[in-house]
């Protein structure tokens, strides 16, 4: 079986503000298998855009590991990461991050540029294929201000191809775009996805998005969930509501012997069938204290 694409082990991140430190991330291990297409859904402030940061090299743990296609990176020195960065991570963050004074065809080729692996024609070329890619070919000489929101994204995406990544990172790429245009967006990350076997990870606070994605994991107070019953919000609040099925199954369970206390008080029954009764309601009230004892 191949390597995942990205492994975080045991990774917390601190950020220490004069005094007072946020634990952005606290203790998430993820690994992360070439071809998925995972969103990441939670609270503001829950720490979504710090693990992305970690996983695309922009920020360092505090502790905990973090390998990117089975190579540690931990410890890598600031031009080792810059250069997996650029060979190994597309990016596509909500507000585009176009060059303004670049056309859309020059923003693609920009990456290739830091690479530098290839030659200006080639560099041309691959631009081309990924404008077309994205149904852009039309615009490839216009400015960001002359494209739309929906546009300027799909650009985005093409500049985040551009060096052929393994990963494609995406924070929030549909929140500056309306729902018809956000999911045109998603629908082509889904096809490149499809296409080309790119791993997608995609921070998003809307459902319908994170609907479309294979693997939805869950980020709430810096921790990662995988299973949404294990939140502990969500842990609290099953168990509020299966307190809540007990009590109501319980309340039922006292009125029948009620009843059956009342049976015997109005009729004429002999002495054995009160006996009878009273056995019954005893043994009813044991039951129902032991059950009492699990709430
Ligand atoms: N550079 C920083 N310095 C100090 N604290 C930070 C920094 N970046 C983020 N934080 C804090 O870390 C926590 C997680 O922030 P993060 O940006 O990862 O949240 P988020 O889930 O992306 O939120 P949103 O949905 O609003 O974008 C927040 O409490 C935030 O205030
Ligand atoms: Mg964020």
């Amino acid at each position: 079986m191949s390597d995942p694409v990205v492994e975080l082990r045991n990774v917390s991140k601190i950020y220490r503000m004069g005094s007072s430190e946020v634990r952005a991330l606290d203790h998430v291990s993820l690994k992360v298998m070439p071809g998925e297409f995972i969103s990441v859904v939670g609270p503001s402030g829950s720490g979504k855009s710090t693990l992305l940061s970690i996983i695309g090299c922009l920020a360092r743990p505090t502790s905990g590991r973090v390998l990117i296609d089975g190579v540690d990176v931990t410890d890598m020195s600031e031009g080792e990461l810059s250069d997996i960065r650029c060979l190994k991570i597309g990016f596509v963050f909500q507000f585009f991050n176009l060059i303004p004074t670049l056309t859309a065809l020059e923003n693609v080729e920009l990456p290739m540029i830091f690479a530098g692996k290839l030659s200006e024609w080639e560099m041309r070329d691959r631009a081309l294929e990924l404008l077309d890619l994205v149904g852009l070919l039309d615009r490839a000489n216009h400015r960001p201000s002359e494209m739309s929101g929906g546009q300027q994204q799909r650009v985005a995406i093409a500049r985040a191809l551009a060096n052929d990544p393994t990963l494609v990172l995406a924070d929030e790429p549909t929140g500056n775009l309306d729902s018809k245009t956000g999911a045109e967006v998603i629908s082509l990350m889904e096809e490149l996805n499809r296409e080309t076997g790119k791993t997608f990870i995609i921070v998003t606070h809307d459902t319908n998005v994170a609907r479309r994605t294979r693997k939805i994991l869950y980020m709430v107070d810096g921790r990662l969930y995988e299973d949404p019953n294990e939140i502990p919000m969500f842990k609290e609040f099953r168990s509020r509501k299966d307190r809540e099925k007990l009590l109501s199954e319980l309340e039922i369970e006292v009125e029948e012997l009620l009843s059956q206390l009342q049976a015997v008080k109005g009729g004429k029954g002999g002495v054995k069938e009160l006996r009878d009764t009273v056995l019954r309601v005893r043994m009813g009230v044991r039951r129902i204290r032991r059950r009492l004892d699990e709430i």
